[in-house]
């Protein structure tokens, strides 16, 4: 049979869809590095199962079709050898067609305590956008309230916890005493603590992870219906551009409580230290990508299971102007030709 070009229909160059062309190339990029990092689960090295997914990560991106620059990564050049901010990622098409600029936000590893404690949550995240998509947050703490789709407006950063539990409450029809709110267990969070359980909430204190944390609380079923509390800026960007894409709402302030930090915001361009962002000033991109895969169990995805013959990953992959959210299951056959593939 032969074909022929339809005069009519013009084919789309690569990249003239950031999502379509990108989104299962970042989940190979988001695979690669948790099943790097699951082979250390357990081992107590925390910066080896950092290191693993990093490198992972970083030769799988060079792998991928694109010109992109890491915005938010592992820190300055000088303190972290790759996934650096302002590094150059990507390949170029051997036939040197178009690729197209990319900016990208990396968590190698969220919840590197948790891999190495063989605890639920750790995860492999990134977000990706078209250029200046995702802001270039400090590498500081930030305030936050996650909060899923139903709630949007209804909480504010500098109201008592108790007005804000009211409402999401209110929001999703039922009462506060039903709510379980996330929040990190840090000595910075006893007030917080001690108020959310003042007004009746129920808490899940968790170690590390506010990333994921944040993404659950954005999706019906999981059992969590806020996440409250302060954790690290960069997490927050990557946060809000998976919230932005399950349409769920975000709250974000900067912790900017050193004379540094203030240099450092003014040299980046920030102007008001202040500020309140919203996940749509945190990840303003047209086009965003999210995906993660899951390194330990957690509320979304499974952990990655070695069985000998191959091994098995669960990530969710979202993009915002085509609309989707992805739930995959991966086997990955690379051990061998005589390997077999059982269902679920
Ligand atoms: P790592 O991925 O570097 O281990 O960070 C995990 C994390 O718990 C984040 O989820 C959170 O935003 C941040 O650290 C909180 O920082 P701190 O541990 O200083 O409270």
């Amino acid at each position: 049979m032969t074909t022929q070009a339809r005069p009519d229909v013009k084919a789309r160059s690569f990249g003239e869809n950031l999502e379509s062309d990108l989104a299962l190339e970042f989940l190979r990029v988001v695979e690669n590095a948790a099943i790097a990092s699951a082979h250390t689960m357990g081992q107590g090295e925390r910066k080896l199962s950092d290191h693993v997914a990093t490198e992972a990560m970083r030769q799988t991106m060079d792998t991928v079709p694109m010109r992109g620059t890491i915005v938010i990564g592992e820190g300055e050049r000088d303190e972290a050898p790759m996934l650096y901010i302002g590094e150059k990622v990507g390949a170029e098409f051997p036939d040197g067609r178009d690729v197209p600029e990319v900016d990208i936000a990396v968590d190698p590893l969220e919840g590197t305590n948790l891999c190495a404690t063989g605890s639920p949550g750790s995860i492999t995240v990134l977000a990706a956008s078209e250029k200046g998509g995702l802001l270039n947050a400090p590498d500081c703490y930030m305030e936050k309230i996650v909060v899923g789709p139903s709630c949007k407006g209804a909480v504010d950063l500098d109201a008592p916890p108790a007005d804000n539990l009211k409402n999401i409450a209110k929001r999703m029809g039922r009462d506060v005493e039903d709510l379980v709110v996330i929040v990190l267990d840090r000595p910075r969070h006893e007030k917080l603590i001690a108020e959310i359980r003042a007004a009746g909430a129920r808490i899940k204190l968790i170690g590390d992870g506010d990333l994921s944390a944040g993404i659950a609380s954005a999706v019906i079923g999981t059992g969590v219906h806020a996440v409250m509390g302060s954790g690290g800026a960069p997490e927050g960007v990557i946060t809000a551009a998976a919230i932005r894409c399950l349409n769920g709402y975000m709250l974000g302030r900067l912790v900017i409580d050193k004379p540094e930090l203030e240099q450092r915001i003014a040299r980046m361009g920030i102007k008001d230290g202040k500020k309140i962002y919203e996940a749509e000033d945190l990840a303003p991109g047209k086009q965003l990508i999210f995906a993660a895969t899951g390194v330990t169990e957690g509320a979304l995805m499974k952990g990655v299971r070695f069985f000998g013959e191959g091994t098995r990953t669960s990530s969710v992959i979202m993009t915002l102007k085509t609309g989707k959210v992805r739930f995959i299951e991966s086997i990955h056959l690379e051990k061998g030709p005589d390997v077999k593939v059982r269902f679920m």
